[in-house]
């Protein structure tokens, strides 16, 4: 069956999504093994010989957030949204539940081990946190009582949020290609990385608000029974 122009522009979209986020979960699969190892805080900082809940709350978090990562784009296709409902209520429930266990995860690790940014960066790592825990919540609340508008305003939240660990490794990568590190230091403390603490969710979250509120009239009234039922 041959694609529409939006048909196309998705594939490439995707396409490029999906590439550029392989080394991150590389990245992230590497650790997982190292995290099942032995002796996992001898190959990296993350993990502390007598820190069994950190350990087990950053193995929780790398895993949910990568499964996270890489469906959350699948939900917004209108293609597979549309025509197969039951598909997006089963992937929107595992989304929610990866979403929850990734941010709380996170925030009991952030108060046991702190962040390699510190103080700033735990601050602004836990406020993304509770930010992305509070919006799978609300996203879930809408569903069970069949609010469309608020799935709709909740989902988008959600969507920007759970693309938030993505955003960080490109905006890192595009301002290394472009400057060739400027501002940035190895322990997280140049102007640049004091500013990425809060820009890879921040200003996508007020971006989201705008957009909500100038095509909010669009979509009012309930979900679906099926969906509302879910
Ligand atoms: C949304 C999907 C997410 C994915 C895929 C993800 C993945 C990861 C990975 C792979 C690491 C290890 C990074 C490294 O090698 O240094 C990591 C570290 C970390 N993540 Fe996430 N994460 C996600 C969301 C979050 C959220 C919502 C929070 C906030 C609660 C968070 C807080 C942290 C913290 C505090 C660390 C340790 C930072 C350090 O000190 O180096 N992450 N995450």
């Amino acid at each position: 069956m041959w694609l529409s122009k939006s048909g196309i522009v998705t594939v490439v979209i995707l396409t490029v999504f999906y590439l550029t986020l392989l080394p991150f979960l590389a990245h992230a699969f590497e650790l997982i093994t190292v995290g099942l190892s032995a002796f996992p805080w001898r190959q990296t900082y993350l993990f502390a010989a007598d820190q069994s809940v950190g350990n087990a709350a950053m193995m929780l978090h790398i895993t949910a957030g990568s499964v996270l990562v890489a469906l959350v784009p699948l939900q917004m296709v209108g293609r597979i949204r549309l025509r197969n409902i039951s598909f997006h209520r089963g992937i929107g429930s595992l989304l929610v539940v990866l979403a929850l266990t990734t941010g709380l995860a996170g925030m009991v690790y952030i108060p046991l081990r702190g962040t390699i940014g510190g103080p700033l960066m735990s601050a602004a790592f836990f406020i993304y946190g509770f930010c992305l825990f509070t919006a799978a919540l609300m996203l879930a609340r809408m569903v069970f009582i069949g609010n469309r508008q608020g799935h709709w305003e909740w989902a988008l939240r959600l969507f920007w949020l759970a693309l938030g660990s993505w955003l960080y490794r490109v905006h890192y990568t595009l301002w290394y290609l472009l400057t060739g590190g400027l501002w940035s230091e190895p322990d997280f403390s140049g102007s640049f990385d004091l500013i990425q603490n809060f820009a890879f969710y921040l200003p996508y979250l007020v971006a989201v608000q705008f957009w909500i509120v100038a095509h909010r009239d669009a979509h009012q009234g309930t979900l679906p029974k099926r969906l509302g039922a879910w």
